[in-house]
């Protein structure tokens, strides 16, 4: 597949036929993830494949509480989970906020869920000493967790990072024998979609990229 064409159509999947992945399928797909960069080149991924299907109803359990709040936040237009604005949204009114079924249905439904995640003893945590929440530790795990849905992708399969279970890594460490030094990065639906979207909606590059500085001229085409 044309990497520009596979970039481009790789979209969450979270809808899925009853196609199965088998392992050889599954590890191939991993065996071309594992190019992906990490910080000191330390590939602190590990990754659990999950088919028991009463482990997968306790991932969309554990998905719940989070998928409320999200759903609570979008409606009351904030943006959802930000690390920066409080929510207004008081505990109440989130605790009868349905969880959208969309956010868990692909954990039960999927061929397979993967659960990735990356050992903390060896990632390099750059910006651990600041004020703000961590993104460094994400950048050694998530090229690699990209990299399974590319892969996926070529595959004929698709799937979505997936990371609301994270706001209960506690009992997912618990439920899956996780040491409490391993961080769980994302939940993956993967399965074999049952339609491929081509048509991804993103931002235009002037719309993000700018000159110079924060602020600066965007960064458009010549003559544009
Ligand atoms: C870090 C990260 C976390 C995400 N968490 C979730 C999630 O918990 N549940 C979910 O359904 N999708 C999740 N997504 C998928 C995004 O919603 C999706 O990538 C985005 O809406 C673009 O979708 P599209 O490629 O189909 O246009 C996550 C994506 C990323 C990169």
């Amino acid at each position: 597949m044309e990497l520009f064409d596979a970039m481009r159509t790789t979209f969450a999947a979270r809808e899925f036929t009853e196609d199965p992945i088998p392992d050889a399928t599954l590890f191939k797909i991993l065996d071309r993830a594992r190019f992906a960069p990490s910080g000191g080149n330390r590939q602190g991924w590990r990754v659990i494949v999950v088919r028991d299907p009463r482990t997968r109803e306790v991932l969309a359990e554990l998905t719940a509480p989070a998928a409320k709040r999200y759903a609570a936040q979008q409606q009351a237009r904030e943006s959802p989970w930000n690390p920066i604005d409080p929510t207004a949204v008081d505990a109440a009114t989130i605790e009868r906020t349905p969880a959208p079924a969309r956010l868990m249905e692909p954990l039960l439904r999927a061929a397979v869920v993967v659960i990735v995640c990356v050992d903390l003893k060896v990632v390099a945590t750059t910006d651990q000493l600041l004020s703000r929440v961590g993104v460094i530790s994400g950048a050694s795990i998530y090229p690699f967790a990209w990299n399974i849905l590319l892969a996926s992708r070529e595959a004929g399969f698709g799937g979505t990072i997936t990371t609301l279970a994270v706001a209960q890594e506690p009992k997912l460490q618990e439920l899956l024998g996780i040491p409490r030094h391993v961080a769980v990065a994302a939940v993956m639906p993967l399965g074999r979609p049952v339609k491929q979207l081509s048509r991804l909606k993103r931002k235009e590059v002037p719309e993000f990229a700018m000159r110079e500085r924060w602020g600066g001229t965007p960064l458009s085409l010549p003559g544009s």
